[in-house]
Order: C-alpha cells, then structure tokens, then sequence
C-alpha cells in the first residue's frame, strides 16, 4: 500500500489577509513542480480562509482548517461550524491540537464530536495526538497516545477510518526547535498504525496516513519522512515561509 504523502502547513494565529495572499502567491510558485507526488494543504486563520481559497483556485493546494465547532450552527458565540467552513473550500479540519488540549480545555470526547461534525459536513479531520514531556520521562508515550487515539476515534468504522489524518505531534517537540528523533517518532507512528489496526483491520490501518509534527524543517524532514509509517508533516513555524516550507514539501519528492 502506498500512502500519498502528506505535508500540511498550520499557520496558526499568524498572517493578515494581505501577509497570506503573499505567502500563498509564492507557495504556489515555489512547489508547483513537485505537487503530483505530495499532496500538500495549508490552514491559515479563519479570517484569511475566504480569500486563500481564492488564491488557491485552479492549483493542487488544499485548505485546511485549525479546529471547527461540533456543532453546525446555533448560539455558540464566537464560534464557527463545519458546514461554514466547507463553503469556503476547506477540505481538512486540524482536530485536538495539543495547543487547543492545554490552552482551551479541548478534550478527547470533543474532538470524537467535532470530527463527527467535519465528516457530516463533507471534509476530512487531521486529528492530534502527542504526549507531555513529563508524560514521555514516564515512560507514559504510548499509553497517552492510545487513550487519546481511543476516545478521538470511538465510534468511526473502517470506511470513514481510512480516510482520517492523524497527526503525531509530541507537544515538547512543537515550537522548541527539540524534534524527536526518526526512530523516537517512528515507535509511535508503528504503534498508532497497530491500534488503528485493531479497531479498523489492516487494510484500512495501512491506508491511514500519520503525520509527524514538532520543530520539522528542512533539515530533519527527509529523515523524518523516510521511516515506513511517517506519512507525512504537519508544520508549524517552518510553514510561514515559502521557501522553508517548500523545501520540506521537497524532501520528499
Ligand atoms: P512547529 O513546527 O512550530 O514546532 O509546530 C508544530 C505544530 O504544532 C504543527 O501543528
């Protein structure tokens, strides 16, 4: 089975519409030749959605959102449901990122609802999982990844399964420059790949495309993505510049 590999760029709370519209203008330019092999997909700010998705018409770059509410509309003030953000062209939901787990209570049980919502709605979750520092010197990684894994999937069967992204993403590795080595990280991609394998079978397991995220650069990023179950990316800093992020959409090329 051969996995398309995947690198997706999370802007984060980063970009005005204008700082985006450059981004994606030279995006374009600068990974256009690779873009069959990789798929490659970029999840600015809701604000810049609308006009991203613009720019994007007519290339092989999909949207991405970075979290959506479960449900698709109601008095949730100061919230945005899936259906809003699938008429703006986005294809792909960021889901649990641990920046939402640690800093807006996001939960296992929320995120199984939300992505509920993102499959309803005609898109597709990049779900996140990823243990604490403290919890990896505990020895706790694979215990903490497969209870999150657990209650993020409860409920989904195979055929909706093979269509999920998961994202692995140790959170002492996100934004600290500290990447996890390729056989630190490939431990885990094997491990979620064999749980996914227990609760979907292996056809669908093997379908499932797992992304590594933490400090990935160009530098780190052939290495990281040659392991059998990286799949590919999910880059934060490295992805508000075109260049970097080409080059990491490159490595794998
Ligand atoms: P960095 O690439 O900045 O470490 O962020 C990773 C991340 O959180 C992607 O979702």
């Amino acid at each position: 089975m051969t996995r398309r590999c995947f690198i997706a760029g999370n802007w984060k709370m980063n970009k005005s519409v204008a700082e985006s519209l450059v981004l994606v203008r030279e995006l374009r330019n600068a990974i256009s030749v690779v873009r069959d092999r990789v798929e490659v997909a970029i999840a600015p700010p809701f604000t810049a959605l609308h006009p991203v998705s613009k720019a994007l018409e007519d290339s092989n770059i999909s949207l991405a959102a970075q979290n959506c509410h479960a449900a698709e509309s109601g008095a949730f003030t100061g919230e945005i449901g899936a259906p809003m953000l699938k008429e703006l062209g986005v294809s792909y939901v960021i889901l649990g990122h641990s920046e939402r787990r640690q800093l807006f209570g996001e939960t296992d049980a929320g995120v199984n609802r939300k992505t509920a919502a993102v499959l309803k709605a005609g898109m597709l979750p990049i779900i996140c999982v990823g243990e604490t520092l403290d919890e990896r010197e505990a020895s706790r990684t694979l215990a903490v990844v497969e209870t999150q894994l657990k209650g993020c999937l409860g409920g989904f069967g195979a055929a909706e399964g093979a269509k999920f992204v998961i994202a692995y993403e140790p959170v002492w590795a996100i934004g600290t420059g500290k990447t996890a080595t390729s056989r630190q990280a490939q431990e885990v991609h094997a491990h979620i790949r064999s749980l996914l394998t227990g609760l979907w079978g292996a056809d669908t397991a093997q379908q499932v495309r797992i992304q590594y995220g933490g400090s990935v650069k160009a530098d780190n990023a052939a290495e990281l993505l040659s392991q059998p179950d990286i799949d590919g990316a999910l880059v934060g800093g490295a992805s508000l510049k075109a260049a970097d992020f080409a080059a990491i959409v490159k490595a794998k090329a």
